[in-house]
């Protein structure tokens, strides 16, 4: 059994991009169980848009990493030992810990991992984790999605615009992604059943959003804010919904004030909704959820891509795949074996 477990520290808060000091790597012992705890092996640390939000100075949805405490995240791994009823030794747990190889917990927000026969650990992990609930609760509980509505998605190659673009092409609506260069865009419709898709690099979103959806756009499910959003907020018809999920093109950003949407009169002249949501305030719905992701999963109706970066010591650099759209699929760390 390991003795030593190897861990992410914050160093500094990052408020522009994420600089060689902002982490640092460690390796410290593992402290032996108290009554109520248990030692998890990692498999998989899920990376997410957000990990870039806590380590900045911003007023957020809930407390920082600050400089000297771990890096945080969503990870599943294996029970190696277990003082804690709720919790046996081999089973698949997922939650939030830090990005380390091995770490001791209370169980406090973890839970068993469902196994899905046929569906790999790290298909299930990253779909039912956090980019599927997120996908889900955003486009149909907070956007209230209903067949025919047009639906424009950004970053929508991305592990939360996959999933969306497919849940609202079941529910019956007319889909149009917006993502970054032809193969991300070739995805979109090939893979991820897209009626429609926009490269925002080499096309005027604007033109295209104007011919792709002359009606206007009923439901707006936006990732990235800055130009995009304000495309979208153009292309929105009367009463149409706007779900902010994500404004990822400000994260690197966050030390200066970020200028607000330049069609924001369209709120008034359209008579728009906007709401924002954050998955975590979901907790409650997400069983339901869950289970009817995995069911989708299991009858070959979502397909989902991941992205999985080997190595630990390679957790940093992966993060920042995120902000300049390197990543092709749900990005992941590979962290240990799934079976010993
Ligand atoms: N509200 C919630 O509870 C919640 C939960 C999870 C995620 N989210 C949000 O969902 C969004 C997607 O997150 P994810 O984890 O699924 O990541 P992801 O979509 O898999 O990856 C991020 C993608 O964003 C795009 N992007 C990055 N910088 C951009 C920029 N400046 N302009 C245009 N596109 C840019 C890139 O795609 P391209 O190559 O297409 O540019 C990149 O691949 C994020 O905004 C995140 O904050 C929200």
């Amino acid at each position: 059994m390991a003795h030593t477990a190897r861990r992410w520290y914050l160093a500094k808060h990052a408020n522009t991009e994420i600089q060689p000091d902002t982490f640092e790597f460690r390796e410290e012992p593992i402290p032996d169980l108290e009554a109520g705890e248990l030692l998890v092996r990692t498999i998989y640390l899920s990376l997410d848009a957000t990990n870039r939000v806590w380590i900045s100075t911003w007023d957020q949805y809930m407390d920082p990493v600050n400089p000297g405490e771990p890096m945080r995240g969503f990870v599943c791994g294996e029970v190696i030992e277990s003082r804690n009823p709720a919790f046996q030794a081999g089973e698949i747990v997922a939650g939030m810990h830090s990005w380390s190889d091995y770490f001791v917990t209370d169980g406090t927000s973890f839970s068993v991992f469902p196994e899905l026969p046929g569906v790999d650990l790290s298909e299930a992990f990253g779909t039912l984790a956090i980019a599927g609930p997120t996908a889900h609760v955003g486009l149909l509980e907070v956007g209230q999605a209903k067949s025919g509505d047009t639906v424009v998605v950004s970053a929508a190659a991305g592990a939360v615009g996959m999933l969306v673009g497919q849940i609202a092409r079941l529910k019956g609506c007319h889909t149009i992604g917006i993502a970054g260069g032809a193969d991300k865009c070739a995805r979109l419709t090939e893979q991820f059943g897209y009626d429609a898709a926009i490269d925002y690099r080499r096309e005027d979103v604007g033109q295209r959003l104007k011919a792709l959806a002359p009606e206007g756009i009923d439901l707006l499910f936006e990732n990235v804010g800055g130009d995009i959003l304000d495309a979208g907020l153009a292309a929105m018809k009367n009463f149409g919904r706007v779900v902010i999920c994500g404004l990822i093109s400000t994260y690197n950003q966050s030390g200066e004030p970020v200028p607000g949407p330049y069609m924001f009169r369209n709120v008034i002249m359209r008579r728009l909704t906007i709401k924002g949501f954050v998955i975590l305030d979901y907790v409650d719905e997400l069983p339901g959820v869950v289970q009817e992701l995995a069911g989708w999963m299991l009858e070959g109706k979502l397909r989902f891509r991941v992205h999985v970066v080997d190595g630990l010591e390679q957790a940093v650099d992966a993060l920042k795949l995120l902000y300049t759209g390197g990543n092709h699929g749900k990005l992941m760390v590979k962290i240990g074996e799934e079976r010993r």
